[in-house]
């Protein structure tokens, strides 16, 4: 993972071969935890506070609302098109005096049609944010993505190999006033040992793995140890529950830790967000993603969600509109393949007679993975046992 080669003076998301550039090439960039850190520091940057309506997509992670309302805004949902395009017939309607920004998400690495909104956006005096969670890489017009927007939030967990971390970006206004800090050594080496220990759990480094078993069962138990304390301390004093050492954001939770704000992301994050080299991510990605298409296209059962993987998008993940969804998950997860149901649950209250089409894509889209830590016996393997499943 830290091989000379791949720390060897490359610059952030350049990708030759691909050429394709990532969000942190889209102006100055700041490291936080988490994509929905980056999305309430960019809210707070845009002056976002109470009597303000923030756009929000029907079609969302529970994570990206917390940040509107931990700002005091009111999050009002708009409805999307089948392909996960912005309905902008719907934010027409939406529109008033308190609507301050408009959040797009560009789904699964697919972007949205940035310079029709970045018009749409200047032509109704509304601020663009660029939700990257699923789009670290990417390009729209000649333009990396995130440069659209007044502002970018991505989540460089779903792309790096790292256990926490997040980037809040801005082209447009600069990140002056944004100020961090370093969360502290238990923090630090919170994340260092997670980071390995996510390599193990999918049966990366085995050697390494083997000579670090005795060194992490002792961390294992010092850490329960030091848990347990900050518990009672925390249960004695002021009855508050003692901070966290790391975020909930990195253990699949929805919500936002406002003490993660101020926060930079920890060392080996930065190191590895900022040197590993982004074409072999972009390229093994687009190369697992077209595998998937080519070998699941045409079956029963289920269909990919896009009709074509853009030479301008590097895929989070290989999402399919299952006809039977709850049918086919189970039979997934049965099998053992690792499958995403993004934005399910959605927020509460946001349901068909708020936006059918999210609620569809809620219901129907499975998410395979595509990422280029997945080695080729297990793309193999997955293939073979989800066409074996769909012809079922
Ligand atoms: C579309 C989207 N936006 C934002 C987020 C928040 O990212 P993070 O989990 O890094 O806070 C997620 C998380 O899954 C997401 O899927």
């Amino acid at each position: 993972m830290l091989s000379g080669a791949a720390l060897r003076g490359l610059g952030p998301g350049t990708a030759p071969g691909t050429g394709l550039r990532s969000v942190l090439d889209a102006g100055p960039a700041r490291l936080v935890t988490s994509g929905r850190i980056a999305i309430a520091l960019a809210l707070r940057e845009m002056g976002v506070g109470p009597g303000d309506t923030v756009l929000v997509p029907a079609y969302h992670s529970p994570s990206m609302v917390p940040p509107v309302l931990h700002l005091g805004a009111k999050p009002v949902f708009y409805r999307l098109r089948p392909d996960t395009s912005v309905d902008l017939d719907d934010i027409r309607a939406r529109l008033g005096p308190d609507v301050k920004v408009l959040m797009v998400t560009h789904y699964f690495g697919f972007l949205q049609n940035l310079s029709t909104l970045r018009a749409f956006c200047d032509k109704h005096a509304l601020l663009l944010l660029e939700d990257c969670a699923h789009s670290f890489f990417g390009e729209h017009g000649g333009r990396p993505v995130g440069a659209w927007g007044d502002y970018a939030a991505a989540s460089s967990m779903k792309f790096y190999p790292v256990y926490e971390g997040g980037a809040l970006v801005s082209g447009k206004h600069g990140l002056g006033s944004v100020g961090l800090r370093a969360a502290g050594a238990a923090f630090e080496a919170k994340s260092a040992l997670a980071t390995l220990e996510k390599s193990f759990a999918y049966g990366r480094l085995p050697l390494l793995r083997a000579l670090l078993a005795p060194p992490l069962r002792l961390k294992d138990a010092a850490w329960s140890r030091l848990k347990a304390r900050r518990r009672a301390a925390g249960d004695t004093t002021a009855g508050a529950p003692a901070p966290a050492l790391a975020p909930a954001s990195s253990d699949s939770g929805f919500e936002l830790d406002p003490a993660w704000l101020d926060k930079r992301s920890s060392w080996l994050s930065r190191l590895l967000v900022r040197r590993l080299p982004a074409a072999p991510i972009v390229a093994e990605r687009r190369r697992r993603y077209l595998k998937l298409e080519q070998a699941l296209r045409g079956l029963p059962r289920a269909r990919p969600l896009f009709a074509a993987l853009p030479d301008t998008v590097c895929p989070w993940m290989f999402p399919m509109l299952a006809e039977d969804p709850e049918a086919l998950f189970g039979e997934v997860v049965a099998a053992g393949i690792p499958v995403t149901r993004f934005a399910r649950p959605l927020w509460p209250g946001v349901d068909d007679s708020v936006c059918a089409t999210s609620s569809m894509l809620s219901r129907q889209v499975l998410a395979f993975p595509c990422h280029q830590a997945l080695r080729e016996d297990e793309l193999d393997w997955m293939i073979d046992t989800l066409r074996t499943i769909l012809e079922s």
